[in-house]
């Protein structure tokens, strides 16, 4: 077979194991590396991979030889746990974070999740595409080729099925891969203060209207102390999975008030978080095989005093991914490399069980190792590539992003740490930042973005 495309000269190709399951415990130790590697792509999939020179019969006249000695590759990243899609910013919580206001104290004067909330319903769509695009190209940029995004700033049906949309929309018109995920269950908002039990109803009746509108796969909870209680959520997550949503539930992020017998108890396929759970909640949670999705870098941004037992976890067999939380308020980064490090450098987790969290396990956790997550043949052409002499490098040189090139199902979308192929339609090939003026962008996303046409073309005529 002649490949279209092959990466050769890599110095290092992570190669994850693929079990048709997570990686728990000590398997998240072991991994293939191949020196010297290549990877052969044929029709935008994983053909061959293997160590020295490339096989003759896999080229021909055709094939694009792409040479990367001086780098390293692993399976595309994946983030499988942000909260993308929201209005304005909370820097002005900065200060009052470094006077010691806590994460829920600010949430409880009615700022936090709540002010972003307002921010969120008061954007328009596009206004929401094009910010959440920018954060899309930041995570591109650091090698990230697949995310899952989370509504959870409308709390309302209007609002939350925006954001939705907006996920849709982007997943539509972006190269990178979008996982949807219904959180309207993110916070109370105020008019529901006195009786949050009316909100969880409301949030239980919109359940049917995003399955039947194919908004989310995911349905998520915030199980928190003055959010929602673990009665709540299970009420809400049971509901999720009769209408045939999966499920996750944020749990023991700041106080353990049952979250992680809810996820265990329901089988959701992760629990968020986890930074104060204990040995009897770890155990729980291994018994159950429910994957802990950890987010170390919302630990750093709190200035938070624990980061969650992530070698615990795995001595007691866990599955775990590591994850950035990327929000506007307790993780405003869009730096899984650096989420990555922290589990390094603050969790003491080894670099074969970071690049497992974020490569294989990460695919377990969005339900999509059938295609995405390790080099089996087959799978998605999705490859990150970074300018290392090694794997450890990556981890060991930190706060610096050292990626250079990613593939997004076979297609380059970042070379040489230029952004190509962003706006990869899935038939076409298509770059919005080569367009000559706004109208002829307009033009060009005419068929695909109805709203964010209007929005240009209006622009353009008022100037
Ligand atoms: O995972 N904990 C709840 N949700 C986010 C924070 C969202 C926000 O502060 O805007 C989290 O930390
Ligand atoms: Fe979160």
């Amino acid at each position: 077979m002649i490949a279209d495309k092959i990466l050769y000269n890599l110095n290092e190709i992570f190669c994850p194991n693929d079990l048709d399951r997570p990686l728990r415990g000590a398997e998240m130790k072991e991994a293939t590396i191949l020196k010297n590697g290549y990877i052969a792509i044929y029709g935008g999939k994983i053909y061959e991979i293997g160590e020295g020179d490339v096989p003759e019969d896999l080229v021909g006249e055709e094939t694009e030889m792409v040479e990367l000695s001086g780098h390293v590759a692993t399976p595309g990243l994946i983030d499988c746990h942000t909260h993308l899609v929201y209005g304005g910013s909370r820097e002005n919580e900065f200060a009052k974070k470094l006077k010691g206001v806590s994460y829920l104290e600010i949430l409880e004067q009615g700022g936090g999740i709540l002010s972003t909330q307002k921010a969120t319903q008061k954007a328009s769509f596009d206004e929401l595409f094009i910010k959440t695009k920018k954060l899309l190209e930041h995570m591109m940029y650091h090698g990230v080729t697949t995310v899952e995004a989370k509504s959870g700033y409308g709390l309302d049906w209007e609002n939350e099925k925006k954001q939705m949309e907006v996920v849709k929309s982007l997943n539509e018109n972006m190269a990178v891969d979008l996982v949807s995920t219904f959180m309207a269950a993110h916070a109370i908002p105020t008019e529901y203060k006195e009786n949050p039990d009316a909100f969880v109803a409301e949030v239980i009746e919109m359940l049917p209207k995003v399955k039947e509108e194919n908004l989310a796969e995911f349905c998520d909870v915030f199980c928190e102390k003055g959010v929602f209680t673990a009665e709540q959520s299970y009420m809400i997550l049971k509901a999720a999975q009769e209408h045939g949503l999966k499920t996750r539930i944020h749990a023991d992020e700041i106080e353990s008030i049952g979250g992680v017998e809810v996820a265990a108890k329901l089988k959701c396929t992760s629990a968020e978080h986890l930074m104060v759970a204990g040995d009897k909640e770890i155990e729980l949670l291994a018994e159950a095989g429910v994957i802990g999705n950890l987010l170390p870098a919302t630990t750093f941004s709190l200035m938070a005093e624990s980061y969650a037992p992530a070698r615990k976890m795995l001595d007691k067999g866990m599955a775990i991914t590591i994850t950035t939380d990327s929000n506007p308020g307790s993780c405003p980064t869009a730096n899984l490399q650096f989420a990555m490090q922290l589990g390094a450098f603050a969790m003491k987790l080894e670099p074969t069980e970071i690049f497992n969290a974020v490569t294989i396990n990460a695919a377990h956790s969005v339900c999509r190792a059938d295609k995405i997550g390790s080099f089996k043949k087959g799978k998605n052409a999705d490859i990150a590539v970074f300018e290392a002499p090694n794997l450890e490098y990556l981890l060991y040189f930190f706060a610096t992003n050292l990626c250079t090139h990613v593939f997004k199902d076979g297609t380059l979308v970042v070379e040489e740490r230029q952004l190509r192929n962003a706006d990869l339609f899935r038939e076409e090939f298509f770059d919005i930042n080569e367009a000559h003026d706004q109208k002829d962008k307009a033009k060009k996303l005419k068929t695909r973005i109805p709203m964010y046409l209007d929005d240009l073309m209006r622009a353009e005529e008022n100037k």
